[in-house]
């Protein structure tokens, strides 16, 4: 015979069951540009969430998430961390998500481990930002996993034994060209000059930062610029100080081959050599079926670009992590505890959060641009490189030896 105790404690099992299947929505906080310069960089990501929400509502049903988007308008910090407050505060929302620029990351990762709410990175890139905070898990990429790569692969198979790079002046800059000079020494090549050229904020002439490249008649130049309307210039002026003609070849992390800037940069980019985790020309089962459905959701003309891919596979991570919360408010320490070796079968390949970092890890393509067969432009994989850790926090190095 079943005691009093044990009676009533099953029933509230059941009514713990029937609680969780109750459907609910989960706020989800988003903040990314919105407006400005760099709108289009929050529109790719924004447009890659919700494909994934459209796609795939059926794994959090009777669920729903609600995505709240705030416009952090600058690269800068202010503005990013009064939107996840009065997220966090005012719109009590469980999880925050989106971030492209590095300096809005960091502003906000003090709040998310005041108030235990969890931050999944949709693009910003400085290695280190997810020892800021034990919340934060990234599932976009880090400026050391292309920039380290394209070094040591630029002086080992690309014939630069002495480069140049040159960077926009912030901490993801920073990063992409310590990181490509600490690959290049790897490599046995040497980088003669590191060039700052202005901030994230407004795209510069470009000129004289590429002419004092050029003066120091490097075999290769790396380019680092955020993706959008900073990429669209470099080729421009490359080409425009003959810097080819004099024999120079300009390589660079993804970001400077950025799939909606690609085809205005015209024939000049032919040859451009970059190292990334996606580009829309991967010639993958799962990439076809996500272009496909892109291009059915918003248009023959829109083309997902790497911020595209990172917002659909952020959600595909923000999904997981409410399943297994099975309709239960969601909790910081689980929120990260179910994304800690997480992995998922992205358009860009497959992909893993590392238990200890909670970076990811991912393939880096190394690629070439070519005359597409209609008249446009295509990138080619040339070198694949398979389940890419975070070499920045692998050799320790700076403030990657926090954790
Ligand atoms: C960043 O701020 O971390 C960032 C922005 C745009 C990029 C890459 C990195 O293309």
């Amino acid at each position: 015979m079943r005691t009093k105790t044990a009676v009533l404690a099953a029933s509230a099992a059941v009514l713990l069951l029937a609680g969780s299947a109750e459907a609910r929505e989960i706020k989800v906080g988003f903040i990314a540009p919105k407006s400005g310069g760099a709108a289009d960089l929050g529109e790719q990501i924004e447009r890659g969430a919700r494909l994934y929400m459209k796609l795939h509502a059926n794994q959090i049903a009777p669920h729903k998430v609600n995505l709240i988007v705030r416009d952090s308008k600058r690269p800068g910090g202010p503005i990013a961390k009064a939107a996840a407050q009065e997220l966090i505060t005012r719109e009590n929302v469980e999880i925050l998500t989106g971030f492209a620029y590095s300096p809005n990351a960091m502003s906000v990762a003090p709040l998310v481990t005041a108030a235990k709410v969890p931050m999944v990175i949709m693009n910003a890139g400085t290695s280190w930002i997810p020892s800021l905070s034990p919340y934060i898990a990234r599932v976009s990429f880090t400026m050391w996993q292309s920039g380290y790569i394209m070094g040591e692969h630029a002086a080992k198979r690309l014939g630069c034994k002495t480069a140049v790079s040159g960077y926009t002046n912030y901490p993801p800059g920073k990063d992409s060209v310590n990181a490509f000079a600490r690959g290049m020494k790897a490599g046995g090549g040497k980088v003669l000059d590191a060039i700052p050229m202005g901030g994230p904020r407004n795209v510069p002439d470009f000129t004289p930062f590429f002419q004092r490249a050029k003066d120091k008649k490097p075999n290769c130049f790396y380019v680092f610029v955020p993706a959008g309307n900073h990429a669209s210039a470099v080729v421009k002026t490359f080409r425009a100080l003959g810097m080819d003609k004099a024999g120079i070849r300009l390589i660079g992390p993804g970001d400077i081959t950025d799939d909606t800037q690609l085809q205005g940069m015209g024939s000049g980019a032919v040859g451009l050599i970059t190292t990334h985790h996606y580009h829309v020309n991967l010639n993958t089962p799962g990439n076809r079926a996500f272009v496909k459905a892109w291009k059915a959701a918003y248009g023959a003309n829109s083309t997902p670009n790497f911020m595209g891919v990172q917002g659909y596979d952020g959600m595909a991570a923000i999904f997981a992590v409410i399943k297994s919360f099975g309709g239960q408010k969601i909790t910081a320490d689980g929120a990260m505890a179910a994304l800690k070796g997480w992995k998922f079968n992205s358009p860009r390949g497959p992909i893993m959060i590392d238990p200890v970092t909670r970076d990811i890890v991912q393939n880096e393509y190394i690629s070439v641009v070519k005359a597409g067969k209609g008249g446009g432009l295509m990138q080619s994989v040339t070198t694949t490189f398979k389940a890419v850790k975070d070499q920045c926090k692998a050799l320790k190095v700076g403030k990657c030896a926090k954790r």
